[in-house]
């Protein structure tokens, strides 16, 4: 591979959507954010300065980061965050990943517009496992926020209440013209016919899983979280965030003279406050002198708001393509075993510092196995590495839930949460299986799941109590897929599988930014390996300080 460099300014820009200008954090003034792109085996040297008043850092969202922690980005895990004034430079080498990713901020709900796109493109002289597309087009789904995100969530903490949700969802930053004031902020592909096209999909929404499809047009799903799948076609995706995928589109064979809306909106399971308003955009041919002269006419009808079992198929239908190139090596014995309990649930109000509009009097919390982790003030990775993890952290994360749990039973009416900052602590190499039961208390969605420094086999999933006697028979060790992101259905669950064969600090988080916030999140620490390549590397020197 070759090294290749990057300069990401973080600064403020003013942008208009919805007919409302908004000073707003971006990278180099652009919103989404640049794309990062590279080959696979290249080495990356991305040179990060916060020129905002907030402190910063980046996170290369799917990254291995084999060995090279220090570069992950989630602010007090891996790193201090980056200061006002202050650059890091993220240096990493990416190994064996090929396919969509994205970067985005890791600090407080920066990522509402800090954020943009990875493209691993093959190896030299390799070539993908599919036709090779005319064209490739990033497609990036966010919400837009009429007033600061950094407010609304600060504000939402205050209160213990839950926060305001986003005024639109967008394609490439643009809301589209199913909002009022919006329709020039459209976005648009134009095509030509017969082309296959490769979108790369990446959901950058904060708190919303997407439907998307485009009116009477298929897409081939042929990768997911910079692994390739076995192809397979649907007219509508689902993708959660924190998910990405690269889908190919066939166009028409002849020129339909025609456009076709583009559209996404959420998948959401329970009542709620959520923004069920939809984004659109365009598909266009081009007609034969390029310009662009139709007007859009036809319309994707989207799954409704709450359906489960197309999003149940859907998921069992991503498959590892588990090819003799690209073998799925899926553990297949296990060292150690965790049960993990996914969900909501509250702490005490503190009258003094909060109003407490949560539940019953109480402020929303949110735990993995009854544990609501605090943010600590210094960075793990570095407290571990320096032995100073005294007072930062708790290496005893239970291994099963405090609360003996029951789905199918009456729910616990105690739902306090602890608080604390615990690790799990895994020897080098140590082969995990881990199942992930969402308990559905107090709110009823999917929890999109992010693991940082590993991809995992989903090896099994299902609704109601996993059942530990039947439920492993039916596993798939033979082609389940591999990925960063995986949602835990509302009220079911999914077990994973992943070789802790990468040594440092590694988080593990709701992708839903509000749960992250409410304190869904924990971490594990990998521990080095006895053979030299199998340690952590040393720090930067430009490593930030707390
Ligand atoms: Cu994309 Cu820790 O997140």
């Amino acid at each position: 591979g070759v090294t290749r460099h990057y300069t990401l300014d973080v600064k403020m820009q003013n942008v208009t959507r919805l007919c409302h200008t908004r000073s707003i954090v971006t990278v180099n003034g652009k919103y989404p954010g640049p794309a990062i792109v590279a080959r696979e085996g290249d080495r990356l040297l991305i040179k990060v300065t916060n020129h905002i008043p907030n402190n910063v850092s980046i996170h290369w969202h799917g990254i291995r980061q084999l060995r090279s922690g220090w570069a992950d980005g989630p602010a007090y895990i891996t790193q201090c965050p980056i200061q006002t004034g202050q650059s890091y430079v993220y240096n990493f080498t990416i190994t064996g990943q090929r396919g969509t990713l994205f970067w985005h901020a890791h600090s407080s709900w920066l990522r509402a517009t800090l954020y943009g796109p990875i493209i691993i493109l093959p190896k030299r002289n390799a070539s993908y496992p599919f036709t090779k597309p005319h064209k490739e087009v990033p497609i990036i789904f966010g919400e837009w926020f009429k007033s600061d995100p950094e407010a609304i969530i600060s504000q939402a903490l205050q209160t213990g209440g839950g926060p305001n949700v986003s005024d639109a969802y967008t394609i490439n930053g643009l809301p589209g013209p199913l909002y009022n004031c919006s329709a020039k902020d459209t976005f648009k592909l134009m095509v030509k016919p017969g082309k296959t096209y490769l979108l790369r999909l990446v959901n950058a929404a904060l708190n919303d899983e997407l439907f998307f499809s485009i009116a009477n047009h298929t897409f081939t799903i042929v990768e997911v979280d910079a692994v390739y799948v076995k192809p397979f076609d649907t007219d509508t995706l689902v993708i959660g965030p924190g998910q990405t995928s690269s889908v190919l589109l066939k166009t028409k064979p002849s020129n339909p003279r025609a456009a076709f809306f583009m559209m996404a909106r959420p998948y959401m399971t329970g009542q709620g406050t959520f923004d069920n308003s939809t984004v659109a955009g365009v598909l266009e041919y081009a007609a034969g002198d390029g310009s662009s002269k139709q007007r859009p006419q036809f319309k994707p009808t989207l799954p409704a708001l709450n359906d489960t079992s197309f999003v149940t198929n859907f998921s069992k239908n991503l498959r590892s393509l588990a090819s003799n190139n690209f073998p799925a090596n899926v553990p297949t014995k296990v060292d150690r075993q965790f049960f993990f309990t996914i969900g909501l649930g509250t702490n005490p109000c503190d009258r003094k510092n909060h109003t407490c509009q949560g539940p019953n009097g109480t402020m929303f919390a949110a735990s993995i196995n009854n544990v609501s982790f605090s943010m600590p003030t210094t960075a793990l990775l570095q407290a571990h590495f320096t032995g100073q993890s005294n007072g930062v952290y708790d290496p005893n994360f239970p291994t099963r839930p405090l609360t003996r749990f029951n789905y199918t039973g009456n729910p616990p009416n105690n739902t306090m949460v602890s608080n604390g900052t615990k690790l799990v602590v895994l020897p080098f190499n140590t082969s995990v299986e881990l199942i992930m039961q969402d308990t559905s208390i107090l709110g009823a969605e999917s929890h999109p799941l992010h693991l940082h420094g590993f991809n995992f086999f989903v090896v099994g999933q299902g609704f109601g109590n996993f059942n530990p006697n039947n439920d492993p028979k039916n596993f798939n060790l033979v082609d389940p897929v591999e990925r960063n992101t995986v949602g835990v259905p509302s009220g079911g669950w999914v077990a994973i599988r992943f070789l802790a064969d990468n040594p440092g600090v590694w988080f593990m988080h709701c992708h839903l930014e509000v749960h992250t916030s409410w304190g869904l999140k924990m971490a594990w620490l990998v521990l080095d390996g006895k053979l030299p390549n199998q340690k952590l590397l040393p720090p930067p020197a430009d490593l930030p300080k707390c």
